[in-house]
């Protein structure tokens, strides 16, 4: 069997050995957005430590578990903490906590994440949703030998934040009255933040935020054919563009000043996605 996909199933079958919770919806919370959890009525939590061969990641505020509840009667799975390719993990265990969740039924994935921001139009604390990104500057999740259980060898990337689960994000921010931009999202390696060159040449490769994650999790996603769609969290204008350096602090603080309406607005994006009720 592919080495890839039966680390995978190992985890997942760990994983499944310790709830039976079947989430419909999966969502991965960027940094200070940890505090998603208190919308929802959890029903089991699993920290990724109790995983045997699970990555389990080391930024401070990402604590690294999985919850599984209720988001008002929507069956939901949640990261909370997610796997930095900047931590030293290969790409495909970057991208392993996405993928047990399409395994455990999950079938939309919510991406979320602090960005920064490269369109000089926005502002720190505006919301962004992800209509397309840029891989170019990352290693694909699927070098290798195909994980044929998956998906294809070549799978096509026309539409990764689907069409129909962004109209949902459009109608949700109307209806909660809150203002999302739309953009494109092009993910760094990191650690380190860009430098101004890299921001300009950024911004003339089309993309309107700058981050260090999300993009290997929807190609990820994309591969094993669950739908996708993200949001990114403006933290801070992007590297050159204010006459000040950045810093993770600024990211948090932000992330935290508009946190209420993000949760406001990803409740009523999960209701949205997802007709089904617990009984
Ligand atoms: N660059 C990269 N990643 C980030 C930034 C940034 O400016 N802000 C938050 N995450």
């Amino acid at each position: 069997m592919n080495e890839v996909y039966e680390k995978l199933q190992k985890c997942a079958a760990a994983v499944r050995a310790k709830t039976d919770f079947r989430p419909e919806v999966a969502l991965v919370l960027g940094s200070g957005l940890g505090e998603y959890a208190r919308n929802m009525d959890v029903k089991a939590q699993i920290a990724y430590s109790e995983i045997e061969g699970f990555p389990v990641s080391t930024v401070a505020g990402h604590d690294g578990r999985f919850l599984f509840g209720y988001v008002r009667g929507v069956p939901v799975v949640l990261m909370k903490g997610r796997v930095h390719f900047y931590e030293g993990y290969d790409m495909t265990d970057v991208v392993m906590p996405v993928r047990i969740m399409g395994l455990l039924g999950a079938d939309k994935l919510i991406l979320t994440n602090a960005a920064g921001g490269v369109n000089q139009d926005f502002a720190p604390g505006d919301l962004m949703m992800i209509t397309d990104h840029i891989s170019t500057f990352i290693k694909s999740p699927l070098i290798g030998p195909n994980v044929e259980e998956l998906g294809t060898r070549f799978p096509d990337m026309s539409h990764v934040y689907d069409p129909e689960l962004c109209e949902k994000i459009r109608q949700a921010a109307g209806r909660t009255g809150i203002k999302i931009r739309e953009g494109i999202y092009l993910q760094c390696t990191g650690p380190n933040y860009e430098t101004p060159a890299e921001i300009r040449m950024i911004r003339t490769l089309g993309a309107d935020a700058v981050g260090m994650s999300t993009v290997c999790e929807a190609i990820a996603a994309r591969h094993m054919g669950m739908r996708v769609c993200g949001i990114s969290c403006i933290t801070n204008m992007a590297a050159g563009i204010l006459d000040q350096p950045l810093n993770h602090r600024e990211v948090q603080e932000t992330a935290d000043r508009v946190k209420d309406s993000f949760e406001r607005l990803i409740t009523e994006v999960i209701v949205s996605l997802a007709p089904q009720r617990k009984p």
